[in-house]
């Protein structure tokens, strides 16, 4: 269990989100908040849903080659289909895996919803081996909402 107060940090995302003029802007706040606060955080990006594909938003870490991902691929293309929470403990084990850096080893990608529709998701991967628990669904699934609410806003 890595020791981050992750009530702080979303009340902290909250504040941003509210004071960001933009969903643009809320979306790159969000993403430099999870970043600088969750070491194992190693890929912090948020797609959004154009037509029947996702299309890299603003992100931090290495560049990826993944910039629009079809909505039948990937597990970022799972999460939004399923309309669900992906967590990959081992992405090598997923055959849905599309790879970003050879240093990925979990990931997980949270779908930002309004009502039934899906707008875009939260994707984390990290270095580390199943970097991903409980907390983490819990905290970005409280952190999509903001999203959403910013993206449907503007
Ligand atoms: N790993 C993702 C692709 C996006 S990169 O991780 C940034 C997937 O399998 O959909």
């Amino acid at each position: 269990m890595i020791d981050v107060d992750r009530d702080h940090l979303l009340v902290a995302i909250r504040s941003a989100v509210a004071a960001s003029p933009n969903a643009k802007a809320a979306m790159r706040q969000t993403v430099q908040l999870l970043k600088d606060a969750m070491p194992h955080y190693t890929w912090v990006g948020i797609y959004l849903i154009d037509g029947d594909e996702l299309v890299l938003g603003p992100f931090l870490g290495k560049p990826s080659p993944h910039t629009r991902i079809p909505l039948g691929r990937g597990i970022c293309g799972a999460a939004a289909t399923e309309k669900a929470t992906i967590i990959v403990d081992d992405v090598h084990a997923d055959p849905r895996y599309l790879a970003c850096s050879i240093e990925t080893k979990s990931e997980i990608v949270v779908p930002i919803m309004n009502g039934p529709e899906v707008l875009g998701e939260i994707d984390i991967d990290s270095d580390r081996p199943a970097a991903f628990g409980a907390s983490d669904r819990a905290l970005l699934e409280q952190v999509a909402p903001l999203l959403a609410e910013a993206l449907t806003d503007s």
